[in-house]
């Protein structure tokens, strides 16, 4: 893995947007693996101002998104959908058909992963961005989750739930399960750029990189992908240097 300790949030989001920069101009129909979450934000602004001011176009690139909420449709405010819509995908030219995310308000949980793993066996990432919870999760593969993982239905941990109620009214309007890539799928990805910031990733960051490659710590994965990079910035980095 190789690692990028950054001063700042904005820089460690100007590092990711070279990366993805880079890939968008050369290959006109590449396929971006998205996250949601704050940490990515930086990055998604950076890649709409180059959009406006450079005309980066989109029209032929494809996105896969990692993971969504259980229960909450494309509309709703708090649905990963929302986010993607909201946060970059109607600020660029991108064409709506060629975003993917699993359904929400899929009943058949089975059907909807399988349909997301065929998704996927199609659409490989040129480059995946991750970000990291505080608990280690990539995507919502929290804890123990096998290595081996396809998309599932997880639980959510108190302290992912905790950490997402900031976006929500009240802590109990956090939905208390999604859909979520699984580990296998997340390591397909040709390239993988994982991106930490702020104290409360310390002991993520930590375990990430120092600790033994174990499901414990499910970010620790990275460590055995052949084309990893992760970007840190100085807060989250304190304990790696
Ligand atoms: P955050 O979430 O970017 O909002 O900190 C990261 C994650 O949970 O993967």
């Amino acid at each position: 893995m190789k690692i990028i300790v950054t001063r700042t949030y904005d820089d460690m989001s100007k590092e990711a947007f070279r990366l993805v920069k880079e890939i968008v101009a050369k290959k006109k129909n590449a396929c971006l693996g998205l996250a949601t979450g704050s940490t990515p934000l930086g990055l998604y602004d950076l890649l709409v101002k180059d959009h406006l001011d450079n005309k980066t176009t989109y029209k032929d690139i494809k996105t896969v998104n990692l993971d969504e909420y259980v229960g909450l449709d494309k509309d709703n405010i708090n649905s990963y959908a929302y986010f993607m819509r909201t946060n970059l995908f109607d600020k660029l030219d991108i064409n709506l058909s060629n975003t993917f995310i699993p359904n929400g308000i899929a009943s058949n949980y089975e059907e909807e992963c399988n349909r997301y793993n065929k998704v996927l066996e199609e659409l490989i990432p040129d480059i995946q961005i991750l970000g990291i919870g505080s608990d280690g999760h990539i995507a919502f593969n929290e804890p123990n989750t096998p290595f081996s993982s396809l998309t599932h239905v997880t639980s959510l941990e108190e302290s992912t739930i905790k950490d997402n109620s900031r976006l929500f009214n009240s802590i109990d309007e956090v939905p208390t399960k999604a859909f979520t890539q699984g580990i296998k799928n997340i390591m397909n990805a040709k390239q993988i750029v994982i991106l930490a910031s702020g104290k409360n990733k310390q002991n993520a960051v930590y375990n990430m990189i120092k600790g033994n490659v174990n499901e414990s710590c499910p970010a620790s994965v990275l460590q055995l992908h052949p084309n990893c990079i992760a970007i840190i910035d100085e807060d989250a980095a304190k304990l790696i240097m």
